[in-house]
């Protein structure tokens, strides 16, 4: 008798000794065969303890160079090698962009633009002394040049951990509005933004509020800065499963990728969610399907590997973050 696909896959899963980590937003049939299933912090956690030989990264590039980063004596393999982070490859080194800044001691954002065409590279000069935390959605290379990582779940964790006043935080401007509006810091941020998390406005919200009074709205922190103000909680894709429910309200709209409803509805039954928009599709993360990841493992194909002398710096930010509380 043929076998199915999925007993292919955990088959061949024992056979590599090896171990399957998908992302929140990834297509429900992955997340099922999935060991693990969680936010980006979570996902880095794991593949720095694993004890298996290989790691199947079933999310986006810079995840699997992460996991590769912090066990690089495994396997990571990454099921579609195509599967990237367009804001992830909005800094490069050399590449030139918008720079904000926050007002210094001032609580309230939002940013004034200060340079049209800064690099990486020329922050650094003009902030000698300014640290650069760098969101984990950053290519290794950008990693290396930066002094710590951080995710959507301990950004502001991460920024007060830091003794200095001023901050460079790369590349999300959203979540370094975020951050600066939480924290005591100037944040000096980069233009760059999720497409997905990016196109909801302030009239999503008003509608969603409109046709779903008594539901709370949940926010990813890579949503404009207008939009996180308007909502009842911002959090990471991990923060937003633990809140709905943690809450004894029943009813929460979701600013998110949709991915994250299959989870919340799967271990919330008795709660109602709604996407704050039908169109929030990170079409990278659902590059994975079951048909890749099966070829991936039998073929032991799209490994990722960091160049050793890159792998060591990025290991420093993100060892740093990950070793905070
Ligand atoms: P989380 O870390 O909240 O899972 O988000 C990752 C991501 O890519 C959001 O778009
Ligand atoms: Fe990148 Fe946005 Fe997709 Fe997350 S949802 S992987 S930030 S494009």
């Amino acid at each position: 008798m043929k076998m199915s696909i999925v007993d292919e896959i955990l088959k061949l899963k024992e056979q590599r000794n090896a171990v399957i980590l998908a992302h929140n937003y990834q297509r429900d049939e992955v997340q099922d065969i999935a060991d693990y299933t969680g936010d980006s912090l979570e996902l880095s956690r794991i593949a720095a303890k694993t004890d298996f030989d290989v790691i199947v990264f079933c999310g986006v590039g810079f995840m699997a160079e992460s996991a590769s980063i912090l066990s690089p004596q495994k396997t990571v393999l990454l099921p579609d090698l195509r599967a990237g982070c367009p804001m992830a490859d909005m800094v490069t080194i050399n590449t030139q962009r918008n720079v904000w800044a926050s007002f210094s001691g001032y609580r309230e954002p939002p940013m004034f633009r200060f340079s049209h065409d800064h690099t990486l590279m020329d922050l650094l000069a003009i902030y000698p002394e300014a640290p650069v935390v760098a969101y984990v959605n950053t290519t290794a290379e950008v990693k290396a040049h930066s002094d710590i990582c951080c995710t959507s779940a301990n950004v502001v964790r991460v920024i007060e951990s830091l003794p200095n006043q001023q901050i460079i935080c790369i590349p999300d401007k959203n979540l370094s509005m975020w951050a600066a509006k939480n924290t005591n810091k100037q944040i000096i941020a980069w233009d760059g933004f999720c497409h997905v998390h990016d196109r909801i406005t302030l009239i999503d919200v008003e509608r969603a509020r409109v046709e779903h009074p008594n539901a709370l709205l949940m926010a990813h922190p890579e949503c404009r800065y207008e939009v996180l103000e308007a909502s009842d909680k911002v959090t990471s894709t991990s923060g937003m499963l633990k809140f709905a429910k943690e809450s004894d309200r029943l009813e929460f709209i979701v600013g998110t990728e949709i991915g994250l409803m299959y989870r919340l509805k799967k271990e919330n039954p008795d709660k109602i969610f709604y996407p704050m928009r039908k169109d929030m599709v990170c079409p990278n993360m659902k590059k994975t399907h079951l048909e890749n990841v099966l070829s991936a493992l039998k073929e032991m194909k799209n490994i990722i590997k960091v160049p050793e002398e890159i792998r060591v710096k990025a290991k420093q930010a993100l060892d740093r973050m990950l070793s905070l509380p």
